[in-house]
């Protein structure tokens, strides 16, 4: 069934790498700790690993046995499995479009802050509410964040058209044992800060008077976010895995490492914030906001600021690739369209939406769709509607619809998987992640509301 001239990756460890390079990005750096400070911190955290526990192992393996059975995308994954599903496929390409329309944006963000940081400029940051009228000056402006988008763009198109081998798997292999160093470093540096043990009580010790339905709702949009999951995305990626890849070890580190990120910037994160007096409640703007003027009152500052916004460039990056991967991916294999021009017509097509949705924050805000312009609502669509409606479907498929025996011999590696585990894996594909997941959709839509 695999195509001769396909790429595979090298061994377990390249597996790894690349699925959590993919998994760990904007996501666990800049969305988890804003989430998790609006959620109460501590309570919000238990959830979010609840989450991760039901909804995320399961899904990620059924994408991964879905994508190394079939060693196709995702619209040839599904179209192979089973004809009647392959809109699931479509579902993974359009989302994967949309989110590059606004994750493209965020990403020249992080350039942007960075190359302010190595300038020395950074300094001029002196408070938050300064900080927000320069993060306003900067996303609304015309032209600069037009660069920075295009430019993050131009650097996810070079790493995809060095291949999958060369280019995903040795850039990941460079990419994630750095950020990891980076952040550790980062978190001491934080924690020693005045008032830093607060942010960490703030982070660690659980108020569950501030849970409600909401941060349910929350945690499980922010763990199918985090780990690339319900978009198909992880199928393309696991397409590319040999035979020899340990499907389950592969899964729990992926799980494990894409965590403990989202857990390390909460450390540095919250005692920076708790540190400074800034609330931890400042939403989505907590990163760029925040974090500069924190820098400047560290010794080195700029360095500091330097180091932490080239990890979220790096954090970003090699999740930017997955995304255009599924896409160049489906074009090159379904539309007969060479490598080099799928990958070039994927960065035409999501830098133009990217730029739309950049201008969409300053000069084109009067266009609206439902009430929303075009940033917010590429967000809205694909967070709020297009993962869980993939999610739910994906456990839908691997539960009812795929071949029992191809999940069990791709997920136990053919056959060393214990009984009692499958029976269980079955049960939340079957049960558990449809019903949490359709309540998720529906209370979206308002439909359902605790
Ligand atoms: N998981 C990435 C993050 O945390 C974003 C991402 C990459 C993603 N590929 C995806 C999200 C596929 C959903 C689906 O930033």
């Amino acid at each position: 069934m695999v195509e001769k001239n396909r790429a595979t990756l090298g061994g377990r460890l390249s597996a790894v790498l690349v699925a959590a390079g993919s998994a760990v990005g904007l996501g666990n750096i800049w969305r988890f700790p804003y989430i998790a400070g609006e959620n109460g911190g501590g309570a919000f955290l238990i959830i979010y690993i609840g989450c991760i526990l039901l909804l995320g192992i399961p899904v990620l393996l059924s994408e991964f046995a879905i994508g190394r059975h079939t060693h196709k995308n995702s619209v040839g994954a599904y179209r192979s499995l089973s004809k009647p599903w392959t809109p699931l496929g479509y579902n993974s390409v359009i989302s994967s479009l949309l989110i590059l329309g606004f994750y493209f944006v965020v990403s020249g963000w992080t350039l942007e802050y960075f190359t302010t940081s190595v300038s020395g400029a950074i300094a001029e940051f002196t408070s938050s509410a300064v900080n927000a009228e320069k993060f306003t000056a900067f996303t609304t402006n015309p032209l600069r964040p037009i660069i920075c988008t295009i430019l993050f763009a131009l650097l996810t198109h070079i790493v995809i058209a060095l291949g999958v081998q060369k280019g995903i798997e040795r850039s990941s292999k460079l990419l994630m044992p750095v950020l990891f160093v980076m952040l550790i470093v980062l978190a001491v540096r934080s924690i020693m800060m005045p008032n830093g043990v607060d942010g960490l009580r703030f982070f660690f010790s659980p108020d569950f008077s501030k849970v409600t339905g909401k941060t349910f709702l929350d945690a499980m949009g922010q763990a199918f976010f985090s780990l690339s999951i319900g978009l198909g995305c992880m199928i393309t990626y696991s397409s590319y895995f040999n035979d020899r890849t340990n499907l389950q070890k592969t899964a729990y580190n992926v799980i494990a490492l894409d965590t403990l990120v989202a857990v390390l910037s909460g450390m540095v994160i919250f005692p920076a914030v708790f540190s400074v007096g800034i609330e931890p409640t400042a939403g989505p703007s907590l990163v760029f906001v925040t974090l500069p003027s924190i820098f400047n009152t560290m010794t080195f500052g700029p360095l500091w600021s330097a180091l932490f916004f080239l990890l979220l460039i790096l954090a970003a990056l090699t999740s930017t690739i997955s995304l255009h991967e599924v896409l160049t991916a489906y074009l090159h294999e379904e539309r007969n369209l060479s490598r080099t021009k799928a990958a070039w017509v994927v960065t035409i097509v999501t830098t133009l939406l990217a730029c739309a949705s950049s201008l969409s924050l300053g000069a084109w805000s009067d266009f609206r769709i439902c009430g929303l312009n075009l940033f917010d609502s590429l967000d809205f669509v694909t967070a709020n509607i297009l993962l869980p409606l993939g999610g739910f479907f994906t456990s839908i498929f691997a539960g009812w619809v795929l071949n029992r025996s191809i999940l069990r011999d791709e997920v136990s590696d053919h056959g060393s998987m214990k009984c009692r585990l499958f029976g269980l894996l079955v049960m939340l594909l079957r049960y558990v992640c449809p019903a949490l997941l359709l309540w998720i959709f529906l209370y979206n839509l308002g439909l359902f509301r605790l």
